[in-house]
């Protein structure tokens, strides 16, 4: 058995850095461009976080009715608060639905309509004629869409070779003293290994971090090791503040009860069976964007018409809908109702409660998905050799809030993009430079102090402590003076890692030697998200701030630039949000006030 010490060294074209939407469908891209690539998952790919998106993927293919790119576009800018980078949300509108006949040829199991073509269903925040009806854009797989894209993308990157490092965590990036990133440096979980990739261009495809939180939808493994990554490296996060609360979390457990659930007609109550949502969103209802009806439900309950003996959930009604039709396009939420909630859809309503859904926030590129950083007064300066795309990247073309069903377009559109890019700028079997010698030493050094950590507290401990504080002081509402308690609290909840202690230092399987790897990587954004939220003294999007409880575009119409170091000290700069378009066919939207 090789010891932890032993280091093996790889040279690739490229390295893609996951293997969920974003990062299949970059690598397929890539070979199929001619470079030689290497796919580094810390879990096999088909147990990525894609495979749990449930209710579709948004393209203007107008399959149920009038539809156009530019609706698409309108709505993904309004849903945004207008924080989102126009430039990068065109090149995402107007390719959505090239993509989905892509992963329809790829083989994608699309639901359908009567005459065979694409089932699309309503989802929030869509409309036609820039705001006047509801739209149905989100091509759906039943309530599995996330499900079939990902197992048909693995498919798409075995049948072209992508070369897959399965159950190996990625460490750092391997940067040189130019600036440039010539790769990165993982470990193999199964025996202890370190492998350093070298490569002309690294493609961080991570996920998000919704771990930081206690209640969340997310998978234990969304830990957002290519955002820490990033910070080590002394490079910034972009618009951290922006957490997204999904409105239908199941209460208690927090899993997803798909938005489809209220596209195919569910709606919601509080206490006195009213559909408050009527209040909140005259003309939109439950199908207001996500924020929107987050902050709604969060208000009920805080206002004491809450359900339950402890008033603290709504209630999302499907029991009027036909049978059939719950089980043709929601079985997989009849299914997770039934075992979460012990809850028959067809006969009663779910408690559900806002639940951490998605990090607006992420690795700052532009829309070719390279990474940028300001250098020289040039806010867009592209960190040369490193991409990123997916829930990682911040591109951004969800601004201060993301619409339903516009994360999976994202991941397949800009993991494309990754691969175009790339075949514009570089040729297959480039030689590489030198690394460094010591290059990954300071990653050896860091798993190495981990795994011998004796202290008194256990990674589960410090992690609990770390949610909960997230859980309460950076929740939907924020204001100033918890904010500020949140950050003091958080502060001695990282330094409790100087305590850490890690029960099995076997280099087996490597179990809680990942778990703390995680839990540092997650402290990190933590930190970032607490911060920035304090940072950005207005109301936009998922960020609410009561003492702040408008949108600020004078002051505040700008991207949140926040570095980390390893002592948690934060540091703040702002880049200028891309209030253009990539071409004439489509005229910059001005912000306006938004109202569903
Ligand atoms: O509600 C949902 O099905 C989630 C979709 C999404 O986050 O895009």
């Amino acid at each position: 058995m090789p010891n932890a010490y032993t280091i093996v060294d790889h040279t690739y074209d490229c390295v893609v850095v996951g293997a969920g939407g974003s990062g299949l469908r970059a690598a397929v891209g890539l070979v199929q461009a001619g470079f030689k690539v290497a796919c580094i998952t810390k879990v096999y790919p088909t147990r990525s976080h894609t495979v749990a998106a449930q209710g579709g993927i948004n393209a203007a293919l107008g399959n149920m009715g009038e539809d156009d790119w530019r609706y698409h576009m309108f709505d993904t800018v309004k849903g945004s608060d207008w924080l989102g980078d126009q430039d990068a949300i065109e090149y995402m509108t107007k390719n959505a639905p090239q993509a989905v006949y892509e992963l329809e040829h790829f083989g994608v199991p699309f639901s359908r309509t009567p005459d065979g073509r694409i089932y699309q269903r309503p989802f929030g925040g869509q409309s036609i004629r820039f705001g006047e009806a509801q739209a149905a854009r989100t091509c759906a797989a039943a309530d599995r869409t996330g499900h079939a894209l990902l197992h048909t993308l693995f498919q798409q990157a075995l049948r072209n070779k992508v070369e897959f490092y399965h159950e190996y965590f990625a460490l750092d990036l391997l940067m040189d003293d130019d600036g440039a990133c010539r790769g990165v440096v993982a470990m193999c979980i199964e025996d202890g290994t370190i492998h350093r990739f070298r490569a002309h261009v690294t493609v961080l495809a991570t996920g998000g971090y919704g771990r930081v939180y206690h209640s969340c939808t997310s998978a234990h493994t969304c830990t957002g090791d290519g955002n820490a990554m990033v910070l080590r490296a002394g490079l910034p996060l972009q618009d951290m503040e922006f957490v997204q609360f999904h409105p239908t979390g199941i209460y208690g457990v927090g899993v997803l009860i798909t938005e489809g659930a209220r596209g195919e007609g569910g709606y919601l109550t509080n206490c006195n069976g009213e559909r408050f949502m009527e209040r909140y969103a005259p003309k939109a209802k439950d199908l207001a964007s996500r924020d929107v009806v987050s902050r709604a439900i969060m208000i009920e309950i805080m206002e004491g018409r809450g359900c339950g003996p402890n008033k603290d959930y709504v209630e999302l009604h499907l029991e009027h809908l036909p049978p059939e039709i719950l089980h043709e396009r929601l079985p997989g939420i009849m299914e997770t109702a039934r075992i979460c909630a012990g809850v028959d859809i067809t006969k009663e309503p779910i408690p559900v409660v806002p639940t951490c859904h998605y990090n607006m926030g992420g690795i700052p590129t532009n829309w070719r998905t390279e990474v940028v950083c300001p250098r020289d007064g040039d806010p867009d300066a592209v960190v040369p050799g490193l991409m990123a795309v997916g829930e990682a990247a911040c591109t951004s073309v969800h601004g201060a809030n993301r619409l339903g069903g516009n994360s999976l377009i994202d991941l397949v559109v800009f993991g494309r993009a990754a691969a175009i890019h790339t075949a514009e700028r570089l040729r297959p079997g480039m030689p590489h430079p030198e690394l460094r010698r010591d290059a990954g030493q300071e990653s050896i050094d860091r798993i190495d102090r981990l795994r011998n950590a004796r202290g008194s507290l256990t990674v589960g401990q410090i992690r609990t402590e770390m949610q909960k504080t997230m859980q309460h002081y950076a929740n939907v509402f924020r204001n100033g003076p918890t904010l500020e308690e949140g950050c003091r609290k958080l502060a001695e909840v990282a330094k409790s890692l100087e305590d850490v202690r890690l029960e099995d230092r076997s280099l087996v399987w490597n179990t809680d030697l990942i778990e703390g790897l995680e839990l540092q990587n997650l402290m990190l954004q933590a930190v970032a998200t607490i911060h920035s939220a304090l940072y950005r003294t207005e109301s936009r999007g998922a960020h609410a701030r009561e003492d702040y409880p408008e949108r600020d575009d004078v002051n505040w119409l700008v991207h949140t630039l926040v570095w980390v170091d390893d002592r948690y000290q934060v540091r703040f700069d702002r880049r200028p949000v891309h209030l253009y378009t990539l071409s004439n066919e489509v005229e910059p939207i001005p912000p306006q006030k938004r109202v569903y």
